[in-house]
């Protein structure tokens, strides 16, 4: 078993997703004995609020199976990138679906692309990075914090991802990516405190092709210091967006039916399916930025662009602008939903 491949049958040493409802799933790790609190091996059984779970019964099941508890029943799926965000073990903040798939989709991602990344947090987004690349691309994740870096070294090896994922232990806004990474990546993805520090590093990680970088940040103003850096470094069409989940709710309404006929007493009610507009959306998880760097012989030798940049933001929602809110770049707040080029832009960043 592999994160990043399918197989039918369950075997010893593999991961497999206990599916109890959406809501109630488990990791389970495919071991027919457990050292105890003592540390003998005994039986491997898992408890769920529906009874246990013979973990040894589980080899040999096709994956996808219906398989029975001591109380009830359940399905033992594969594992995938999806299923392990929404059960990880959270050492850090993560990245979910929506705003991954975004970067999977915007860092134009493929098999056999090179990405580097950092940090690596708790690997939600590395899955996912090393699916798409699988089996002939790779992933170069940096972390500095030692322990989680450990981690994720274990969980990619009990995950079979080792050999298109690559655990580093290092501070990249200080230390950079390292000489080795020069002129190998196709995409960069950031996810970090201050990733601007990490952007004049990211740039000679590029092939001499060029690539596309992401970078995930919660706040505004940290958006505003990765813009200004990726135009000064020559990123160009640069652009900010937000992933909002909307849940439409399809219900039958009673609305009173228009009539001309003033005499038409009392007026017709009539039932309609409706979908009410949701006014707030909730859930912000952060804005995410994507620029591209152009190749090589297209850069000026201080790594700037000569043509103007093209800056595109889409749906900044909620962001309320008073008189008194000024920051630099202030463009970058003010223009939702707007595709602004050449000058103009230039003139808003500056
Ligand atoms: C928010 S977490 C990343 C979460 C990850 N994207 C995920 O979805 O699981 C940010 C990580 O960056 C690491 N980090 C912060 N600054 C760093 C730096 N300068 N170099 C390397 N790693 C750094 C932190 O230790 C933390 O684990």
């Amino acid at each position: 078993m592999s994160f990043s491949e399918y197989k039918l049958y369950i075997e010893e040493g593999d991961v497999a997703i206990l599916y109890i409802n959406p809501f109630k799933m488990f990791a389970i790790d495919i071991k027919r004995m457990i050292p105890d609190k003592n540390g003998r091996l005994v039986e491997n059984i898992f408890q769920t609020m529906y009874g246990s779970l013979k973990v040894n019964s589980l080899i040999g099941k096709k994956f996808g199976s219906k398989i029975l508890l001591s109380r009830g029943w359940a399905y033992i799926l594969h594992p995938t990138s999806e299923l392990w965000t929404t059960l990880l073990p959270h050492r850090t903040q993560i990245l979910y679906t929506p705003d991954i798939s975004m970067v999977l989709f915007q860092l134009d991602l493929f098999p056999g692309k090179v990405v580097i990344e950092s940090g690596t947090g708790s690997g939600s987004v590395t899955h996912s990075l090393a699916r798409t690349i699988s089996p002939n691309g790779h992933v170069y994740t940096f972390e500095f914090h030692e322990s989680r870096q450990q981690k994720a070294v274990e969980e990619f090896a009990l995950h079979k991802l080792s050999n298109v994922v690559t655990v580093t232990l290092r501070n990249v806004c200080e230390q950079g990516f390292g000489e080795e990474m020069n002129n190998k990546a196709d995409a960069v993805f950031l996810d970090l405190p201050s990733p601007w520090e990490a952007v004049k590093h990211a740039v000679k990680c590029f092939k001499k092709k060029g690539g596309r970088i992401a970078s995930f940040s919660p706040c505004i103003e940290q958006v505003q210091k990765v813009c200004l850096e990726l135009k000064a470094l020559g990123f160009v069409d640069i652009i900010t967006m937000e992933c909002h989940q909307r849940e439409l709710t399809v219900s039958e309404k009673n609305l009173s039916a228009m009539s001309l006929d003033w005499r038409e007493t009392p007026k017709p009610v009539k039932t309609a399916l409706c979908i009410p507009a949701q006014e707030q959306i909730p859930g912000h998880t952060g804005f995410l930025t994507f620029a591209t760097l152009p190749p090589d012989f297209s850069r000026s030798a201080s790594g700037v662009v000569q043509q103007p940049v093209k800056i595109t933001e889409m749906e900044i929602e909620n962001v309320v602008l008073d008189e008194n809110f000024h920051t630099e770049p202030v463009s970058m707040i003010s223009m939702s939903c707007s595709d602004l080029s050449g000058e103009c832009s230039d003139r808003l960043l500056s």
